[in-house]
């Protein structure tokens, strides 16, 4: 056996490990109007509990060969259009996204019994709305979106210090400019689910959807 941390082991069972879901619940009268009011509602709340990268959030996409795959990104906007993540244009979710234009999300706030789940269609956003953010970034952040080839393969971390030198080499005494290849993308949903977990296990799911441009609500079986 593999011992991987302090309590869990590889071939250890985890069948007894479950937890009570002791929290108030989510009905209709509860939702705001739209899946963005509440979204940033429950943001507010999951902000004020303190966690760490509140914003982070699985970004998953498929490939061409119907392969699903899935990493955490951050978001870092949200308006009545979307919600909007950055990132290397020429990474693998990048090509996934632009070759399918599909995405979803998946925010897990486990310590307030939270999920929310997010199905749409994925564009790119314009140069002006990336120069927007890119402008905000830390100026080590952008020295790196220019050292990293996202996805691609490096023989070692001195090959990554390298590119990095380079890039502060080349942009010394200036200001660093968006590389073509980085900026950010906006999920347009057609679907948000708030799952707020519920005793024995009788979760509520509220799920809105659009219809005829107008967003519904109907409660899923848990
Ligand atoms: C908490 C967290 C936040 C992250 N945020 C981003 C992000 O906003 N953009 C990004 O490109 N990668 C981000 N990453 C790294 C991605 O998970 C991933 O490793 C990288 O984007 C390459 O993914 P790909 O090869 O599937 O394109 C983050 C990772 C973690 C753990």
């Amino acid at each position: 056996m593999v011992r991987v941390g302090g309590w869990l082991t590889v071939g250890m069972d985890l069948s007894m490990v479950r937890e009570a879901y002791e929290t108030a619940g989510l009905d209709f009268g509860d939702l705001a109007e739209d899946p963005f009011t509440q979204f940033q509602w429950w943001f507010s709340e999951v902000e004020a509990a303190g966690y760490w990268e509140p914003n982070a959030m699985v970004l998953s996409t498929v490939g061409a060969d119907g392969w699903p795959s899935a990493r955490n990104v951050l978001l870092k906007r949200i308006n009545a259009d979307g919600f909007v993540l950055f990132t290397n244009y020429t990474s693998d979710k990048a090509v996934e996204l632009d070759t399918s234009g599909r995405a979803s999300l998946t925010f897990s706030w486990a310590e307030l019994r939270r999920q929310v789940r997010v199905v749409g269609v994925a564009e790119r956003l314009s140069d002006e709305e990336s120069d927007g953010y890119w402008a905000t970034r830390p100026r080590g952040s952008q020295l790196g979106a220019w050292a990293s080839d996202q996805s691609t393969v490096v023989p070692d971390r001195a090959t990554l210090e390298t590119a990095f030198t380079n890039a502060e080499k080349r942009w010394t005494g200036r200001d660093v400019d968006r590389p073509d290849h980085w900026g950010g993308y906006r999920i347009c949903p057609h679907r948000v689910e708030f799952w707020q977990g519920r005793p024995d296990r009788l979760h509520d799911r509220l799920c809105y959807y659009l219809d005829d441009g107008a967003w519904s609500v109907e409660r899923r079986s848990p």
